[in-house]
């Protein structure tokens, strides 16, 4: 048991997807996995182990915000011995360059959160995806024949704001996409020497206002839930 996680020793997987909302942990857990086991549900926040192809693979939400990514992940890495994890979210466009349901690969996570300073005493106002797992997403998703796009993307507190201008450091570090887990994500990896990539599906248009329909959102999602889940495989 970890502060947040109840699941014993041993009982989470060396690779974990981890989506925002516990309800689509849920929703991989019953339509992808074999022999689950709910390991966890302290807080509503479902943790899942089961098997992907044979391959034992464990789902878990991370909540929304840095403030819950960096203590989910914080705990998995160092509690449970995991290696990797996927963030699986959805992003907002800053850009009609991109359409909803496209899919972006982080490279970088900009943010002005002091998430990294005050945890790690790191400086930098960018965290880099961690290890192979960016990699592996890439050439996945060429095998499924999935368009992907590697990008940088902001990691933002705020999801409600006053102004319509895209946020100087979105500007700063070429995003064309925010949201709000990945940095606190990529820090706890760089510090802690693991793996971490984030995949996104883009949802909404923030300029235009278009977005994903709630019935759409189920099909939308689950060509990411694939792609990560054939990446946490390999
Ligand atoms: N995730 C999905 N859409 C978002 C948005 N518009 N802002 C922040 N996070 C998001």
């Amino acid at each position: 048991m970890s502060v947040h996680i109840s699941a014993k020793k041993g009982e989470i997987a060396k690779t974990v997807l981890q989506p925002g909302d516990p309800l689509r942990a849920k929703y991989i857990a019953d339509n992808f996995l074999e022999d689950v086991k709910l390991v966890s549900k302290t807080r509503n926040i479902f943790y899942f182990t089961g098997l992907y192809k044979g391959k034992e693979i464990s789902v878990g939400a991370s909540g929304m915000g840095v403030p819950s990514i960096g203590i989910y992940s914080y705990e998995l890495f160092t509690e449970y011995d995991v290696d990797t994890i996927i963030r699986i979210g959805t992003c907002g466009g800053y850009t009609t360059d991109l359409n909803v349901f496209d899919l972006i690969n982080v490279d970088g996570a900009a943010s002005e959160s002091t998430y990294a300073k005050f945890a790690w005493e790191m400086d930098e106002e960018i965290m880099y995806h961690q290890g192979k797992a960016f990699d592996v997403i890439n050439e996945t998703a060429k095998e499924l024949a999935l368009e992907t796009k590697a990008a940088n993307i902001h990691t933002s507190d705020v999801f409600y704001r006053k102004t319509p201008e895209i946020p100087a450091i979105a500007e700063k570090y070429n995003c064309p996409a925010v949201e709000m887990e990945a940095f606190a994500l990529f820090a706890n990896a760089k510090h802690l020497g693991k793996n971490a990539a984030s995949i996104l599906t883009v949802s909404d248009i923030i300029p235009t206002g278009e977005e994903i329909s709630a019935d759409q959102r189920e099909t939308a999602l689950r060509t990411m839930m694939t792609l990560a889940l054939e990446s946490g495989i390999k």
